[in-house]
């Protein structure tokens, strides 16, 4: 059978998970949960801590409302169990170690059994299929293989989809336009930042975008603007969708956009229980009610996490194209990139939007922060298009300023730059340089 590229997969395509009925599914979290409490409980000297310091023990759950009960685990307490100590299993049955640099301090260590990679592959494909994906397509990875889930994850996904991968990772970038152009790939995957780079590697050569193979993105890794999809999706003709994940969760595909509805990812709530919690006070939000995401895994054996803080701010959405899975709102910033400027709150995406508003600027961009005396200071650090004259580069300037004090409640500056003159990241685009300290 054929389908077009963006359509819904046929049913019989959709895998045992995606077509349990909302009560099943809702069984299957009940049963995956006290599992998961009592395999933390007895193997990780952490959790066992944790749990007596909390006075609760797995038999004080009977009911996914009882995990409230329950303590959060944070990227500290990872820190502190560096490098193995959160692992459930005996290290020898550990396949696989990723691990998350971060900004400061020790790397945060993920591991995997042979079961935990299968389960992963086979929600990556599960993510793919969402995206549009068939059997038989040839994807292009080019997120960076590595320490990192982002290259990994997506091919061992892509396989299991029984894909053709092409493991190209980040980077090179010349050459990855010419592997595009000869291999004709329907499908790439690779973080949003770094496909702009690609656009502009494409135009440099003079191929046009909108004529290669590509049908599909599946952008993840870090937040992306609808206003961005709308970009990339014009300049090279395909599906641009969004996937999510982390690494102490799993990696990429823990919640994945359907094609057919481009509305916020779906949770893969068959092997992820969310919740939202006021970041402040850690006290669990209704649905619908914006907040912090924490995770509790369900099938992980070498290391289940018990109401992990995310640090990502979004809210969780009735399911659509998938209706027993509930959706997370689109990820528009990490507590942690939140910037605070004379009292008023800025993440980088809100920026991102006026950017793309403005005619002769191209997305890509730096928020700058300085310090002026007491205060603080912001400089929106933008290239503009190639080509822009000097009269179009100072409209644009005052165009910027002019919307995000509107918009966003904040005054900035905005340096104008040279097309190429704002660093481009192979990987994750660093977004905000602090030059406060
Ligand atoms: O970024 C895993 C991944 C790889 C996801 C490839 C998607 C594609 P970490 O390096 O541990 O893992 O970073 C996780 O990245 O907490 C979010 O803040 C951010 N992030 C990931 N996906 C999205 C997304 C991988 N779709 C952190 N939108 C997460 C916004 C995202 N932010």
């Amino acid at each position: 059978m054929t389908t077009r590229l963006g359509d819904p997969p046929p049913a019989e395509l959709l895998d045992e998970g995606e077509r349990l009925s909302p009560p099943q599914l809702r069984a299957l979290q009940r049963e995956r949960l006290a599992a998961t409490l009592a395999n933390a409980y007895e193997n990780v000297p952490h959790y066992r801590r944790a749990f007596e310091e909390a006075g609760v023990t797995p038999l004080d759950f009977r009911d996914p409302e009882d995990l409230r009960k329950f303590p959060f685990t944070t990227k500290a307490d990872l820190r502190a169990n560096y490098p193995f100590g959160m692992f459930a299993v005996p290290r020898e049955q550990v396949v696989r170690i990723h691990a998350s640099s971060g900004t400061t301090g020790k790397p945060t260590v993920v591991g995997y059994t042979k079961q935990d990679i299968d389960s992963w592959a086979a929600l990556v494909a599960r993510s793919i299929r969402a995206s549009g994906g068939r059997p038989g397509m040839i994807v292009h990875v080019a997120y960076g293989y590595g320490l990192f889930t982002g290259g990994l994850g997506a091919h061992y996904g892509a396989e299991a989809m029984g894909c053709t991968v092409i493991p190209v990772s980040g980077g090179m970038t010349e050459r990855q336009v010419q592997l595009i152009e000869d291999f004709r790939p329907e499908i790439i995957m690779v973080t949003p930042s770094y496909m702009l780079a690609l656009l502009d590697e494409f135009r440099r050569q003079g191929v046009d975008p909108r004529k290669s193979s590509l049908k599909v993105g599946i952008f993840g890794a870090e937040p992306w603007t609808e206003a961005m999809r709308t970009q990339i999706e014009e300049a090279f003709d395909l599906h641009a969708v969004d996937i999510y994940g982390l690494s102490e969760v799993m990696g990429p595909g823990v919640a994945n956009e359907c094609v057919e509805t481009k509305d916020g990812p779906h949770i893969w709530e068959d092997h992820f229980y969310p919740e939202i919690v006021n970041p402040e006070t850690g006290e669990p939000v209704l649905d619908g009610e914006p907040g912090e995401l924490v995770f509790t895994s369900l099938t992980k054996q070498a290391m289940p996490v018990i109401r992990y803080r995310t640090r990502d701010l979004t809210r969780l959405l009735p399911g659509t194209a998938r209706p027993a899975f509930r959706r997370m709102q689109k990820i528009t910033g990490r507590s942690d990139d939140m910037i605070i400027l004379r009292g008023v709150n800025v993440f980088p995406s809100q920026v991102e939007e006026q950017i793309l508003r403005v005619p002769h600027l191209a997305p890509h961009y730096q928020l700058v922060l300085t310090r002026e005396g007491p205060m603080d200071a912001m400089t929106i650090a933008v290239e503009c298009e190639p080509g822009s004259d000097a009269g179009e580069r100072a409209a644009a300037a005052q165009a910027l300023a002019h919307h995000v004090k509107e918009m966003i409640g904040v005054s900035a500056a905005v340096d104008v730059r040279d097309p190429g003159a704002i660093e481009r990241s192979l990987g994750k685009a660093r977004r905000v340089v602090d030059k406060r300290k």
